[in-house]
């Protein structure tokens, strides 16, 4: 088991597979993109599958594909394949923009993928275009529809951004009356690869649950699942539940359950922190299982307590706060 200093036990990976995307979401990368990682940057398939298992080994039951889009890099399905026959995995999840996603939606659900986080920011064409750069709101919507005809477990993510989507949030939660999908709203965090132009949060939790109380007086609280990092609700009557993410003010930290692995292979233990550990060094200079199980134990005791410390202990410059969350591993 791993688990860090605050005994927290540590059981779910969050692996970018890519930082490249076919979006260009306001909030997550400059409109033209962010200076890609070489193809020898990443980690291979192989190194992954490795890491994973031998994670697996020390307790890992949860692992969540992401990147970047992951379905934008070559050989993904085979990938999914493999890491779908390693034992040991309770949870295989994805998340994805769904540009590419719908006609794969057969193959995911016989690989057993246990759930896709889709991220989708607004129901207008438009605005889908105006925060993403890119005319893709009907593949999107195909994907969904895709993902709820085959009976895989759906959760959309939409970022609240202020003067962008606010006026998304209720059609988004409508979403839920109908269809068995879950709607999350997320307060948007510095990660846009950009310098300095957060204005901060304006769009706050409370804010973005007073709207939603507003429209469903009756909304009421549920249970929020252990290590959530959603606050969640229901409207009676309604299919799908709603969540409340509050990333910015990371009230979550204390039940962290996870740690991730960037595109090019560093270990972040806080999202809001630096890299941990450099995992594909230790790999391609030939480190053993029992010493990489070893490294990964370390780095794992220092996790911070919670995002805020992570984000003091962070070195400014090109690791800094405003890093792509395409490059942190989404
Ligand atoms: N703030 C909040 N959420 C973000 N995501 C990406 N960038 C940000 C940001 N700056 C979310 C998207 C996507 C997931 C990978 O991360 O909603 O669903
Ligand atoms: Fe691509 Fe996701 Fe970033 Fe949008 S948020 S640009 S879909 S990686």
């Amino acid at each position: 088991m791993l688990t860090d200093s605050f005994c927290r036990k540590i059981n779910y990976v969050r692996l970018a597979v890519t930082d490249r995307c076919n979006l260009r979401c306001f909030y997550c990368m400059p409109e033209e993109g962010l200076q890609w990682l070489e193809r020898t940057e990443l980690l291979t398939y192989e190194e992954m599958l490795r890491l994973s298992s031998i994670l697996i080994g020390q307790g890992i039951e949860k692992m969540r594909i992401t990147g970047g889009e992951p379905f934008v890099r070559k050989g993904m399905m085979g990938f999914l394949a493999s890491l779908s026959e390693l034992s040991g995995l309770r949870q295989i999840s994805i998340t994805t923009n769904g540009v590419l996603t719908a006609p794969l939606v057969p193959e995911l659900k016989k690989l057993g993928i246990h759930s896709v986080n889709l991220s989708l920011d607004t129901l207008d064409r438009n605005r889908f275009f105006a925060i993403t750069h890119r005319d893709e709101f009907v593949n999107v919507t195909n994907t969904l529809g895709q993902l709820i005809k085959h009976g895989i477990s759906v959760k959309i993510n939409a970022v609240v951004m202020d003067g962008k989507n606010t006026q998304d949030i209720l059609p988004l939660a409508e979403l839920t009356k109908d269809m068995p999908v879950d709607v999350r709203f997320i307060e948007e965090m510095p990660f846009n690869g950009r310098t300095d132009d957060y204005k901060g949060l304006s769009w706050d939790h409370l804010r973005i649950l007073e709207t939603l109380q507003q429209k469903y007086p009756h909304i009421q609280k549920v249970p929020d699942p252990a290590n959530s990092t959603a606050y969640n609700y229901h409207v009676p009557g309604h299919k799908g539940n709603l969540g409340i993410i509050a990333a910015y003010t990371r009230s979550f930290c204390g039940t962290c359950n996870r740690i991730r692995i960037t595109p090019q292979g560093m270990l972040k233990t806080c999202l809001y922190g630096n890299g941990a550990l450099d995992v594909r060094a230790l790999l391609r200079n030939g480190a053993s299982d029992a010493a990489l199980v070893q490294a990964f134990t370390d780095a794992i005791q220092k996790k911070p307590k919670d995002g805020w410390e992570a984000e003091a202990n962070r070195n400014s410059g090109p690791s800094s706060i405003h890093e792509s969350m395409a490059m942190i591993g989404g």
